[in-house]
């Protein structure tokens, strides 16, 4: 899977960016983050996307960024929260290259999280949104992760040093690179 993209997803506030930066840095890639693409072609951040138009314009705004970075060489990217439920989505990232799954516990999410203001579907009831939102989401993760990683009580170097031990046993990986 030489020049394969490596795709970051999982729940909010399990380190998919930050690690996805290093992990990047690390192997000498890109690093692109969806949200982050999606900000560059609305002209405004995620939150006021939500506020102001609503979320089913995020998931349009979404879906084009998913395919752009899909569609990249050599790339680490990170995928909002929300972007593999979209069946559609999935297929390409799948083609894309390789689909690593972050996990963490409810606690430690809602720590990282912070006062949420930033994460648009957190804004009411963090607690029982971040319990609701993983035992509905949970399984579309599972179904389409070829690798899981918990990030729970690890550094973000740590995970990085995770994922690159289980892309080396990942015979999904080594097959074609
Ligand atoms: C979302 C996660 C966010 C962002 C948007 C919706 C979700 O990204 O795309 O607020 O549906 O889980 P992060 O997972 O990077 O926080």
């Amino acid at each position: 899977m030489r020049g394969r993209a490596i795709v970051l997803m999982g729940f909010m506030g399990t380190g998919k960016s930050e690690v996805g930066r290093r992990l990047a840095q690390r192997l000498g890639r890109s690093f692109v983050d969806t949200d982050q693409l999606v900000e560059e072609r609305a002209g405004k951040r995620v939150a006021a996307i939500f506020a102001e138009d609503g979320e089913p314009v995020f998931r349009g705004f979404e879906r084009e960024a998913v395919i752009d970075a899909a569609g990249r060489k050599s790339v680490v990217v990170a995928v909002g929260g929300g972007a593999v439920l979209d069946p559609e989505n999935v297929r390409h990232l799948q083609e894309s290259g390789i689909l690593i799954h972050l996990t963490a516990r409810p606690e430690i999410i809602l720590g990282r999280v912070g006062d949420a203001k930033s994460r648009p579907l957190l804004r009411e009831d963090p607690r029982g949104t971040v319990a609701r939102l993983l035992a509905e989401r949970g399984p579309v993760y599972a179904a389409a992760a070829d690798i899981t990683v918990d990030t729970s009580e690890r550094t973000a170097d740590e995970v990085v040093g995770e994922i690159q031990s289980a892309l080396a046993r990942s015979e999904r990986w080594k097959s074609s690179t």
